[in-house]
């Protein structure tokens, strides 16, 4: 599986200790910066990674920032991405048996990076449940297709 990783300074140290992780347990890594803690927006990387899980370039995506609040939302702009800000492991857990979540945000001031490794974990060992699940993740995905404006 191909993990696209990627964070603003704030999230970089957490990105590295991540991506260590996830080397060390056989996934395939695409990290996309940022490469040191010098200030960058947090919205250029969370696209970024959203396009290529989007596009099938990565299977999943992690996003990193401060508090991952930022790097999420921007995530969720991207068409076709549903990337869950968590915060513990029953969050990572129904990320993905819920949500099927294909990206997730971490925020590195506010999780421990053992933590943080345990949400990662969790999130990518557990299956989605579809059945009305699926159902709930397919009306997420219409609203992707309507323009959101209400007209009176
Ligand atoms: C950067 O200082 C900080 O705003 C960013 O990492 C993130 O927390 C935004 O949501």
């Amino acid at each position: 599986m191909k993990i696209v990783v990627a964070s603003d300074h704030g999230g970089y140290e957490l990105k590295e200790i991540i991506k260590v992780h996830l080397i060390e347990k056989g996934y395939s890594i695409i990290d996309i910066g940022t490469n040191n803690e010098s200030s960058v927006d947090y919205p250029d990387f969370g696209k970024k990674a959203a396009e290529m899980v989007a596009s099938n370039v990565a299977d999943k995506g992690i996003v990193i920032c401060g508090t991952g609040i930022g790097i999420c939302i921007s995530a969720n702009k991207v068409i076709g991405v549903r990337c869950a800000l968590c915060t513990n492991e029953y969050m990572a857990k129904m990320a993905s048996a819920h949500n099927d979540a294909n990206m997730i945000a971490l925020g590195n001031r506010v999780l421990g990076s053992g933590l943080a490794i345990d949400i990662v974990d969790v999130w990518l060992n557990t299956e989605f449940e579809g059945g009305r699940h699926q159902n709930r993740v397919n009306k997420i995905m219409e609203i992707e297709k309507n323009n959101n404006i209400i007209r009176g």
